[in-house]
């Protein structure tokens, strides 16, 4: 695989040659081809570019106002094999149009990490980033990215927040069916202020018996998305490993865990392979139409998570097992101790859910869309106690 990555030394080069011969010259790279196997890929490797026989570094354009002058180029052209040349070519000239990315929900857990996702891929000028409260990215602002004030519970901030983007990430928000009538808001302001492609963040399985408690917002939400007549892509993201790695501190404290999980298991996901799911469907091509079940690498059950616990711990943990009335009663009596704020206990639905095998899906699309691997909930647990470790 080549790595082909345009920088400005090449453009600086074409200057600079021009310059020597006295002209006024000004160069700016139109589209830099990302840092992707997809898009790069000189050996083909499950590469759809190398059906058309290529791989370029950059379209750079070059103009002089003295005589005037413009010329638009490909640098850094490898290959030119294929007999669908001309077919190839337009596909070719249409990827390398300039794209800039929108991100909503910015300044929350999945947005920050998704936006550093992506700025590894893309230059930050490219990156438009929306927020409730912008003063919380001003770090991300001085590096290049545009910050931008909306609300999606406020319709008439999201035009002037989706302009000039052609493709967005909308982070999903929580609450009931408020919280879908804000999705749809989304997706239909996107659409109109002319977003190409709307990449969404869902649950897994949204059928309709499926008992996970967001499931009905989700499914509304994917519904309108559908309808929003934009190309789309859905990300279904499981549950965060990192907040089940928040717990599994807490419950290696108290010595026992609490669950009405049954015989069920659920593949966690760290927020990070999430934010690199999304900045892969974001920045690749191909996805379009597509949905995923964005899932960690293991499906994680009773006696492998009560493995987990014990093995950081280092000392038995009991592991208690509570029918779901037993259980919705000890999960109020948890999310209203004072001491537990910072935790987030398993609903009751996301309990049976997972009891009844609809959260179980096990996929490499993390892998796919990132080409990284994800995290297992043992390295997510253990970088948290090591990051824990190093406050202290
Ligand atoms: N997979 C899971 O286990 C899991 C768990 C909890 C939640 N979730 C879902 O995943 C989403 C992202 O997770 P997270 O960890 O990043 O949550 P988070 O840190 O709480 O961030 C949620 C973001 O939603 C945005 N938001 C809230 N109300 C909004 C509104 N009216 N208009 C526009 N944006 C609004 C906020 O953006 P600004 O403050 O920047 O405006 C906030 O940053 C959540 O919102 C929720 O839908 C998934």
């Amino acid at each position: 695989m080549v790595r082909a990555f345009a920088g400005r030394a090449t453009v600086d080069t074409y200057a600079s040659f021009l310059d020597h011969r006295r002209r006024p010259v000004r160069a700016q790279i139109v589209r830099r081809v990302r840092r992707s196997a997809r898009t790069v890929s000189a050996d083909g490797g499950g590469s759809g570019w190398r059906r058309y026989g290529y791989s370029a570094r950059a379209l750079v354009l070059v103009w002089a106002p003295d005589p005037p002058i413009a010329l638009l180029g490909l640098v850094g052209v490898t290959a030119l094999t294929d007999a669908r040349l001309p077919l190839g070519w337009l596909r070719f000239l249409a990827a390398m149009a300039p794209v800039t990315i929108v991100i909503t929900g910015a300044s929350g857990n999945l947005g920050r990490l998704t936006a550093a996702a992506v700025a590894e891929r893309v230059p930050p000028s490219e990156l438009i980033l929306v927020t409730r409260t912008p003063e919380k990215l001003a770090a991300f602002a001085r590096r290049g990215a545009t910050v931008r004030p909306g609300d999606f519970a406020q319709p008439d901030s999201l035009p002037g927040a989706f302009a000039g983007g052609t493709r967005a990430l909308i982070i999903s928000t929580i609450g009931g069916s408020e919280a879908a009538a804000r999705h749809a808001a989304a997706f239909q302001a996107a659409a109109e202020t002319g977003v190409q492609h709307i990449v969404y963040t869902s649950v897994p399985n949204p059928v309709v018996d499926n008992p996970f408690p967001p499931v009905a917002v989700h499914r509304a939400s994917e519904q309108a998305l559908r309808g929003s007549g934009v190309a789309f892509t859905v990300l279904r993201n499981a549950l965060y490993a990192d907040l089940r790695a928040d717990l599994a501190a807490k419950y290696i404290r108290d010595g026992r865990w609490t669950t009405n999980i049954g015989e069920g298991c659920h593949a966690f996901i760290a927020r990070r392979d999430c934010a690199a799911a999304a900045a892969g469907a974001l920045t690749g091509h191909g996805h379009e139409g597509q949905t995923y079940e964005i899932t960690g690498p293991e499906l994680v059950g009773r006696p492998q998570f009560l493995g987990l616990l014990e093995e950081a711990s280092g000392r038995p943990v009991a592991c208690i097992q509570y029918d779901d009335r037993e259980y919705e009663a000890y999960r109020s009596a948890f999310m209203s101790d004072p001491g537990n704020a910072r935790f987030f206990e398993l609903f009751t639905g996301t309990g049976r859910a997972i009891r009844m095998g609809f959260l179980n899906q096990l996929t490499g699309a993390v892998r796919h869309l990132s080409g990284q691997a994800p995290l297992t909930l043992r390295e997510v647990i253990a970088q948290r106690r090591d990051t824990a470790g190093t406050a202290s």
